[in-house]
C-alpha cells in the first residue's frame, strides 16, 4: 500500500457520511434504525452521518435520536427564506434535524450549473445556519487524462471556500467525477496526491485550521475497498453514495475503521 507522511501531527477523527442522493421513501426511514442498532452504543471511532432526501430528513432524524448517527441535507439555497420555488434553506435543514449539508456535489455542479462562486455562498449560508458544510470537488475524466486534475481541484477549492470556513464547520470531499457511481476508483497514489494538494491549499487558505479540516474521499467507496482508502495519508473519511443505502453495506465501511 502506498503511503506518504501525514502533514498533520495526529490523524483527524474520521467522518463517514452517506449520500442517499434522490433515493429513499418513507418506507426506507427505518434503514437508519437498522444502522443505529448495528453501530450500537459503543463510542464510535468516527463521526457517522446520513444525508437523505429532504422529504424524509425529519423522520430520519427522529428515528436516529439517541444514536451516534447525525443527519445531513444534500444542498441548500444561499438565502434563509423567500421566493425560491423548489429550493430549501440551510435553516430549514437545521430545523428538520440536520447537522451537516453537502454542497457543490458534482451532480449539482453539472445538473444545475452550480459555479464555485455559488458554492461559496451556499457554504456561508450553511455556516450561518450552524451547519457543517461538506463541500465536494473533483475533476472529470478528460481533465484527469490531460494531466490537469490537481490544478482543477485546487482552483475549485480556492473558488468554493467561504471566508467563514474553519476546521469545525467545514469538511471537504474529493470526488473524482469519473469515479462516482461507476465502480472506478483512482489509484492509491492518485488519491494521496489529490488529498496532499488539497491539504496544502487548505493551509494556504485557512492557516492552521487547514491542517485540521477533514478531507473525505468519495467515488465508488465499497465495503471491499474502504479499508485501503481510509488508511491513506490525508484521507479523513469517506462520502459514500450507493453503498450507504443499505445499513448492511454501510456498516461494513464503518467497521473497516477497526
Ligand atoms: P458513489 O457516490 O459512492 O455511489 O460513487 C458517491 C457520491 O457521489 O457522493
Amino acid at each position: 500500500m502506498v503511503k506518504t507522511a501525514k502533514m498533520q501531527d495526529k490523524p483527524l477523527r474520521k467522518l463517514i457520511a452517506g449520500n442517499w442522493k434522490m433515493n429513499g421513501l418513507r418506507s426506507n426511514v427505518n434503514e437508519v434504525k437498522r444502522l443505529a442498532t448495528l453501530i450500537g452504543k459503543a463510542p464510535a471511532n468516527a463521526d457517522i452521518a446520513v444525508c437523505p432526501p429532504s422529504t424524509i430528513l425529519f423522520q430520519m432524524a427522529q428515528a436516529a435520536k439517541g444514536s451516534l448517527i447525525r443527519l445531513g441535507g444534500q444542498d441548500c439555497h444561499v438565502s434563509k427564506a423567500g421566493a425560491h420555488t423548489g429550493d430549501i434553506s440551510a435553516d430549514m435543514l437545521k430545523n428538520a434535524g440536520a447537522r451537516y449539508v453537502i454542497i457543490g456535489h458534482s451532480e449539482r455542479r453539472t445538473d444545475h450549473g452550480e459555479t464555485n462562486a455559488l458554492v461559496a455562498q451556499k457554504m456561508e449560508a450553511a455556516h450561518e445556519a450552524g451547519l457543517v458544510a461538506i463541500m465536494c470537488l473533483g475533476e472529470t475524466l478528460s481533465e484527469r487524462k490531460s494531466g490537469k486534475a490537481l490544478s482543477v481541484i485546487g482552483a475549485q477549492l480556492r473558488g468554493s471556500v467561504a471566508k467563514t470556513a474553519n476546521a469545525k464547520n467545514t469538511v471537504l470531499a474529493y470526488e473524482p467525477v469519473w469515479a462516482i457511481g461507476t465502480g472506478l476508483v483512482p489509484t492509491n497514489a492518485e488519491i494521496i496526491a489529490a488529498h496532499r494538494h488539497l491539504r496544502k491549499n487548505l493551509v494556504r487558505l485557512m492557516g492552521n485550521d487547514g491542517l485540521k479540516t477533514r478531507i473525505l474521499y468519495g467515488g465508488s467507496v465499497k465495503p471491499s475497498n474502504a479499508d485501503e482508502i481510509l488508511n491513506l495519508a490525508n484521507v479523513d473519511g469517506a462520502l459514500v453514495g450507493g453503498a450507504s443505502l443499505k445499513a448492511s453495506d454501510f456498516i461494513q465501511i464503518i467497521r473497516s475503521l477497526g
